[in-house]
């Protein structure tokens, strides 16, 4: 007689409260967004002053690369080995995700032996399906829709220079790009008020960043004008006119873009006291002057370093939830 074929026992966790991911800014609530503000200062701090802090002993970072970066890797890296864990460095050309392996059995592979994934890749689509068959947090290190660690770095960076963002008013110039989608989720939650100026056909498209028709206390206006866009503002900022997998427009884009340049004339439409900020990697004589991004009103430098501080509340927050 023959039994009934069992099946494994599985593996799975059991019990488990369900994986969040940092997919886009929007995946956070306001509250949750302001407490990963408030807790990147004080991260920011114990670091500064030499407090060893050191949750993630044990755990490892995957981080996947399909596009370049300095800035992504050295803060992933940099910020959960000063948090007691280790990573581990993949990319397209190193690993079988660049022989075709689909993206749903590397990320099954992938979370069954590290605790966190850090991707950077093209389509939203793709870490998106990733996500769906991770069984750890998938974080966003940039897609060519959004860049969530920066505009949270980029925030930080304002309150740390300003005090609270809600209420103020915040310029894009340029690129409808991953930034400036990025920018709009983060005007609806956290409200401020967003003016955004592009050339022509280079527009933010509004259904890819979902923000809702009522945008709370916040607001956003596109304005065809970038020297309008910038008048009164709290903080001007920009990014490269073309972003990475888009190399192949550069000559077109050089020419549609070349009066959303950042320089002192746009300056002197902001608020004296204005900000500027760029993400970078920037192009000097591009989509900024050197006076400007290397000027007094500049704080690029604080905001790329930021980016370590913020992911460090992220990942924190992520795997072990709220702290007291
Ligand atoms: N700003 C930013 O994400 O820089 P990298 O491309 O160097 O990571
Ligand atoms: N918008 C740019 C940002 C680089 C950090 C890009 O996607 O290339």
């Amino acid at each position: 007689m023959k039994t009934a074929k069992k099946s494994p026992p599985s593996t799975e966790p059991q019990g488990a409260p369900p994986v969040r991911h940092y997919l886009q800014f929007s995946d956070f609530s306001t509250e949750e967004t302001r407490y990963l503000l408030d807790r990147t200062a004080v991260i920011k701090n114990k670091f500064k002053t030499f407090v060893r802090h050191q949750p993630l002993a044990d755990r490892t970072l995957a981080m996947i690369f399909e596009k370049a970066s300095t800035r992504t890797r050295v803060s992933f890296e940099a910020g959960m080995y000063q948090m007691g864990g280790s990573v581990v460095h993949l990319t397209t050309g190193d690993s079988q995700l660049g022989r075709a392996e689909p993206i749903e059995d590397s990320a099954r592979v992938i979370s069954r032996m590290t605790d966190l994934v850090m991707i950077r890749t093209y389509e939203q689509t793709k870490i998106e399906r990733f996500a769906a068959h991770s069984r750890v947090p998938v974080i966003n290190g940039l897609t060519n829709e959004f860049h969530p660690c920066q505009i949270l770095a980029d925030i930080f960076t304002y309150i740390e220079h300003r005090g609270p963002i809600a209420g103020k008013t915040v310029t894009w110039v340029g690129d409808g790009n991953n930034m400036a989608n990025t920018w709009l989720q983060a005007a609806a939650l956290l409200g401020f008020h967003l003016r955004v100026s592009t050339p022509r056909g280079y527009e933010v498209d509004e259904k890819i960043a979902a923000v809702p028709s009522n945008m709370g206390s916040g607001s956003y206006r596109a304005f065809s004008n970038p020297k309008e866009a910038c008048e009164d503002a709290d903080l001007v900022t920009t990014d490269v006119w073309t972003s990475m997998g888009f190399e192949a427009e550069n000559e077109v884009r050089r020419k549609a873009f070349a009066a959303w340049r950042v320089d002192s004339d746009l300056m002197s439409a902001a608020k004296p006291d204005a900000l500027f900020m760029h993400c970078l990697p920037a192009h000097r004589g591009e989509e900024v002057s050197a006076e400007v991004i290397d000027g007094p009103q500049s704080v690029v430098w604080d905001e790329a370093e930021n980016r370590m501080h913020v992911q460090k509340a992220l990942m924190e927050y992520l795997l072990l939830g709220r702290q007291p």
